[in-house]
């Protein structure tokens, strides 16, 4: 988000106190897919909040990111259903192949990957959805063909 877009949306929040700053963060990342530090700069001046308690507040929640989403977003669910059918260690191998944390998006800025609540496919269980499609019956060694694809799509196998 440019600094004019954001000074723009904060434009619409004048007169907002130190109760806002949730809304606020919700706002820019909904619009932006995470929250930049310059973002973060820019509503800690508006708020006129010190950066650091910005970023211990907006930290506190899990919905919140501060990287940038991945070109290629997987999402892990983690609900129940793919929980039973061992969607912990499809997390650990993507985690482990990629070299990085739910939450976070590798280096290279080709993934990023996000744990979520059940995506309503149960059945397909245990299921990861990258860029909105949807892997069923993932295993530890599918998944890292899976991605091993996506690289290779890219170039970069
Ligand atoms: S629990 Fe994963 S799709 Fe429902």
């Amino acid at each position: 988000m440019s600094s004019s877009v954001i000074d723009k949306m904060l434009e619409k929040h004048k007169g907002a106190k130190r109760d806002s700053l949730i809304p606020i963060l919700q706002e820019i990342q909904e619009s932006e897919g995470y929250l930049s530090f310059d973002a973060l700069l820019a509503v800690s001046r508006f708020l006129n909040l010190p950066l650091s308690k910005i970023y211990g507040v907006a930290s506190f929640y899990n919905q919140f990111k501060f990287q940038a989403p991945g070109k290629y977003q997987i999402q892990v669910c983690r609900g129940t259903a793919c929980h039973v059918k061992g969607s912990a260690g499809v997390l650990e191998a993507i985690k482990r192949y990629l070299k990085i944390d739910a939450g976070q998006t590798t280096k290279d800025k080709l993934f990023s990957i996000d744990v979520v609540a059940c995506v309503g496919v149960c059945s397909l269980a245990p299921v990861v959805c990258i860029n909105g499609e949807y892997y069923a019956g993932v295993t530890p060694e599918k998944i890292e063909n899976i991605l091993k694809e996506y690289q290779s799509k890219e170039g970069n196998a």
